[in-house]
């Protein structure tokens, strides 16, 4: 097989076989990527060989935005992926929003990832991470979510019936569309008392205990799907690396599946060029800021100081400080893909910034005036665009891509409470976590039920 499984630990690098079930080292407990011997492997020898498949599209694997990559994450046979018509996402030039950031114009992309199927950029590491769970025969597939990733478990699971899904959510922490997608499906729903950092423990411990498949992004077949979200950027780009990505950090998948797109790619010669990566925290769920800016924690050719980051936990508990933002999908403090991240962060010259809940919800109110709109998560990497722009650190001319992780229609209470009139309303959404102002709102009118009246107002 040219597929295995490899601790991403320098020091030990370890190999596994793709049938194994892992989620850690067993030698020493780090991480694991999904590595190929690419030498054995029929590499394509540009991006532009990719294009060939756009003619093939009643071929539902050429029609996928993740399989049609295949040759660069060929970790099971292409007739047993699984797919649901995922990856149909746009990349779409913005100057409204660019002249919100400070950009010129030409200058700034969104990549809108909420058009997948279950409206979240996690339908691209579904795909891979249940093919995966066929491939080893699981039955049952388990994830923690906040919402994206359970709705996403839930709608692969319903759909290609391979598997039962089982989703574990904490007790006033799930959106209510996301829970309902997942009812929708047939999830099996476990509510625990708690946030998403105590669910994602728990499931942990009960898929080892059940041997239930594990579809959090601590698998590494998840982010081989996730990996293919740069490569339809650059599809769109016409295979032109841009000068920056900028993503939201929560448990830290994506940005961690990017730095591993980059480095294969640059790897294999398919780019000359690396983009620089901006991961944009919360400022209620800041661990990765924290420890990357005040800590200094580095990469550091996989010498991380892991003393440093059990101290961080440690005292973390010790104040008792839990995540809260009003961008629920990053409402994470204890992001399982740290590591992984850091090595991103290294490979792509990385900076990670974190943004107000103002910050989130005007930004976010900019990319629904201007473009498809997104959740408040989403909107973490337009607010933190405009930060580093003012900043001085992305260039007003430099081509930047952020990423749109979720629908709009994730969290519709900060959206109402933003643009709605009723004061309560906002302030047990907004208020309290000091939103104080709603430069961006579009407020409803409110008129009497009289023909007269309405046509007065809209005269
Ligand atoms: N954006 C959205 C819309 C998400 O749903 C998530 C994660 C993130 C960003 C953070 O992604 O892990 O790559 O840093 N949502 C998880 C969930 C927690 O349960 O749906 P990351």
């Amino acid at each position: 097989m040219n597929a295995f499984q490899r601790c991403i630990n320098p020091q030990c690098q370890a190999t596994f076989d793709v049938a194994e079930v892992l989620h850690r080292c067993p030698q020493c407990g780090a991480l694991l990527d999904v590595d190929y011997d690419w030498n054995k492997l029929p590499v394509p020898k540009s991006l532009e060989s990719f294009e060939k498949y756009w003619a093939e599209r009643a071929n539902p694997f050429r029609y996928s935005g993740v399989w049609r990559f295949h040759e660069l994450l060929p970790f099971a046979p292409l007739e047993q992926c699984v797919t649901i018509g995922e990856g149909q996402t746009i990349l779409q030039r913005n100057d409204g929003v660019a002249q919100f950031v400070g950009k010129s114009a030409d200058s700034l992309f969104l990549q809108y990832e909420g058009l997948n199927p279950s409206g979240s950029f996690k339908d691209n590491g579904m795909a891979a991470g249940t093919t995966h769970g066929r491939l080893v025969g699981a039955r049952q597939a388990a994830c923690a979510s906040t919402g994206n990733t359970s709705a996403s478990l839930a709608l692969y699971c319903g759909v290609s019936k391979l598997m039962r899904s089982i989703v574990f959510i904490g007790s006033g922490k799930i959106a209510y569309g996301k829970l309902s997608q997942a009812l929708d499906y047939g999830a099996r729903t476990i509510q625990i008392q708690g946030d998403f950092d105590d669910a994602m423990a728990r499931v942990q411990e009960v898929s080892k205990a059940l041997g239930i498949y594990l579809c959090n992004s601590l698998n590494p077949f998840r982010l081989e799907g996730q990996k293919t979200i740069m490569f339809r950027v650059l599809e769109a780009l016409r295979w032109e690396v841009p000068d920056w990505i900028v993503v939201p950090g929560g448990n830290l998948g994506n940005s961690s599946a990017f730095g591993k797109a980059f480095i294969e790619l640059h790897k294999l010669g398919l780019i000359d060029k690396v983009p620089r990566l901006a991961i944009i925290n919360a400022a209620g769920a800041d661990s990765l800021y924290r420890l990357y800016n005040e800590e200094n924690l580095r990469w550091n050719e996989g010498n991380i100081d892991s003393a440093k980051i059990d101290a961080f936990y440690a005292q973390m508990d010790k104040e008792n400080r839990r995540a809260n933002t009003i961008a629920s999908a990053i409402e994470i403090n204890r992001p399982v893909n740290l590591t992984k991240c850091l090595r991103a962060l290294d490979f792509c010259k990385g900076v990670v910034r974190k943004v107000s809940e103002q910050e989130i919800l005007d930004a976010k109110a900019q990319v629904g005036a201007n473009g498809f709109g997104c959740e408040p998560a989403s909107a973490a990497s337009v607010a933190g665009c405009k930060q580093l722009v003012a900043e001085g650190v992305v260039g007003k001319d430099e081509r930047v891509v952020c990423i749109l992780t979720g629908h709009q229609l994730k969290d519709p209470n900060a959206t109402v409470a933003y643009h709605g009139n009723d004061r309560e309303f906002y302030e047990s959404v907004l208020g309290k976590r000091g939103v104080k102002t709603t430069e961006f709102a579009n407020r409803p009118v409110v008129v009497d039920n009289d023909v007269e009246r309405i046509l007065d107002l809209l005269k």
